[in-house]
């Protein structure tokens, strides 16, 4: 039977050493949480890095095995492979340039031989696991050389590649000075999936320009094969948030809360510690709302949920800093005994509890300056079971091509962003249950299970085409 191994720098399960052994625990990201409700089927394999440095040959024979009974494969990065390959090329090189931050990014030699190295590492793993039948799915933009290393390997393999991150236009692209290879590397693939119309043409485009191959209908013409580019806008498992929203768990974890909070209206922020998820933008913001509408003062408060990201990378850093002090500076300039104007919460949520905030929340302020697809806002639609509260989302998050009935702002203009949360905070019920019942249809028809059988759908027609093409 042929089965998927599903490949990715990190596992959807993160490993801790503790004195009795290892403990794991689910890790944060869209692509853990997306993914992590459909890999386990059929037999599949997700292959990736268990989240901590394991060096010593019986633990990592531990680990694997502990991971093997969850349809997990390790691959082990050492230290200097952690710091090089994983906050060196791809979170201090790749992930600036994709999210538009090119001033961030750094260009080092040795981060891009780390980058080769782990990818050439991932290919050996893929190789002892995968038989000749098996479909290979490869993500994001930690492992773009992958697929054409596996395809020098295994010629006839079916390969796939999605990119969890926006594919920025081609001028940004030509900045790296190893743009080319990337190109190259990525259209080892059958079929190479993108969140949006709009990463897969700055794809394209990259490719004409610096590979010199043109592109028909998002097929390209390598010297040897044809690859498919095409749009497949990713979902969640919509049934388990709206079931989680539903749960009693849930309601007495909101009970609480409320009990805590008192009549404030909620807006809710959730994010990873980045800079591409416009944080300190929604911060200014706020405190302009406060300033602009004293009505909300003591009326309104935000709940901020920043879980921790890369902070051995230097602008995460420094963001964490900007973050502290921005908070500080507006909880004490608004605050009083009976209100706060920011909740702020450093550290991961546990479903349950997550569940609770997105029932209770008014207003969910989704506003990246650059997000591939922003999952949040679509587990925030899942989980309002009564159909009220409002969604602001950001037009640069790739959410915002499909989520049409949300309040769409500009998240670098503040002014706008504020008469979108005073707007918010005063819609009528009949248009937030409008909106939000039109949301929740498209959120529900196109979630994960469905976005994993189209791209596998596709992936497997594009490879019979081109074995008849190239049988006739
Ligand atoms: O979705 C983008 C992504 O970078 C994933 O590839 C990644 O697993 C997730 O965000 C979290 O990032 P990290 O693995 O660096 O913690």
């Amino acid at each position: 039977m042929s089965r998927t191994l599903i490949v990715s720098n990190r596992l959807p399960t993160k490993g801790q050493r503790t004195a009795e052994g290892f403990t794991f625990q689910p890790s944060e990201g869209s692509l853990a949480t997306g993914l992590g409700s459909v890999y386990q089927a059929d037999g599949n394999v997700w292959v990736g890095w268990p989240g901590l440095s394991v060096e010593e040959p019986a633990e990592q024979a531990q680990v694997t095995e502990q991971l093997r009974q969850d349809s997990m494969a390790p691959v082990f990065l050492t230290e200097d492979e952690i710091r090089d390959f994983y906050e060196g090329f791809s979170n201090s090189t790749l992930w600036p340039t994709f999210h538009y931050f090119s001033q961030y990014a750094t260009y080092e030699q040795a981060h891009w031989e780390a980058y080769v190295a782990v990818n050439e590492k991932f290919c050996r793993a893929v190789l002892e696991l995968a038989g000749p039948e098996d479909t290979v799915w490869v993500h994001d933009y930690q492992l773009l050389l992958l697929p054409e290393m596996l395809r020098q390997q295994r010629p006839e393999a079916t390969i796939g590649f999605f990119l969890h991150i926006p594919f920025p236009s081609y001028e940004l692209v030509r900045v790296l000075p190893w743009g080319a290879q990337l190109l190259r590397g990525m259209l080892g693939a059958d079929l190479i999936g993108f969140h949006t119309f709009g990463y897969m043409h700055h794809f394209l485009s990259a490719v004409s320009q610096l590979l010199g191959l043109p592109s028909h209908n998002g097929q390209v013409e390598t010297r040897t094969r044809t690859v498919l580019a095409d749009a497949f806008p990713m979902g969640i498992d919509y049934g388990r948030y709206a079931e989680a929203a539903a749960s009693e768990a849930a309601r007495q974890h909101a009970r609480t809360y409320r009990q805590a909070l008192g009549h404030t209206r909620i807006v809710l922020s959730i994010d990873r510690l980045d800079y591409s998820k416009g944080i300190a933008q929604r911060l200014r913001a706020f405190e302009l709302l406060l300033q602009r509408y004293p009505e909300w003062r003591g009326r309104v408060s935000l709940l901020m949920l920043v879980v921790p990201s890369r902070d051995q990378v230097a602008q995460y850093a420094a963001l964490k800093e900007e973050i502290d002090e921005l908070v500080g500076r507006i909880n004490a300039q608004y605050s009083n005994i009976a209100w706060n104007p920011i909740h702020y919460f450093y550290r991961s949520f546990p479903p349950g509890e997550l569940a609770a905030l997105y029932r209770l929340a008014d207003v969910a302020l989704v506003t990246p300056v650059r997000d591939g697809m922003n999952l949040v806002a679509k587990e925030f639609i899942a989980s309002k079971t009564d159909q009220r509260g409002v969604l602001i989302l950001s037009e640069r998050a790739g959410a915002a091509q499909e989520l049409a009935d949300a309040l769409l702002i500009n998240p670098t203009d503040t002014g706008q962003l504020v008469e979108a949360l005073h707007e918010a905070l005063h819609m009528p019920v009949e248009e937030q249950q409008t909106r939000m019942a039109a949301l929740q249809a498209l959120v529900q028809q196109y979630d994960v299970f469905a976005w994993t059988r189209l791209f596998l759908d596709r992936l497997t027609y594009s490879k019979i085409k081109q074995q008849t093409l190239a049988t006739d």
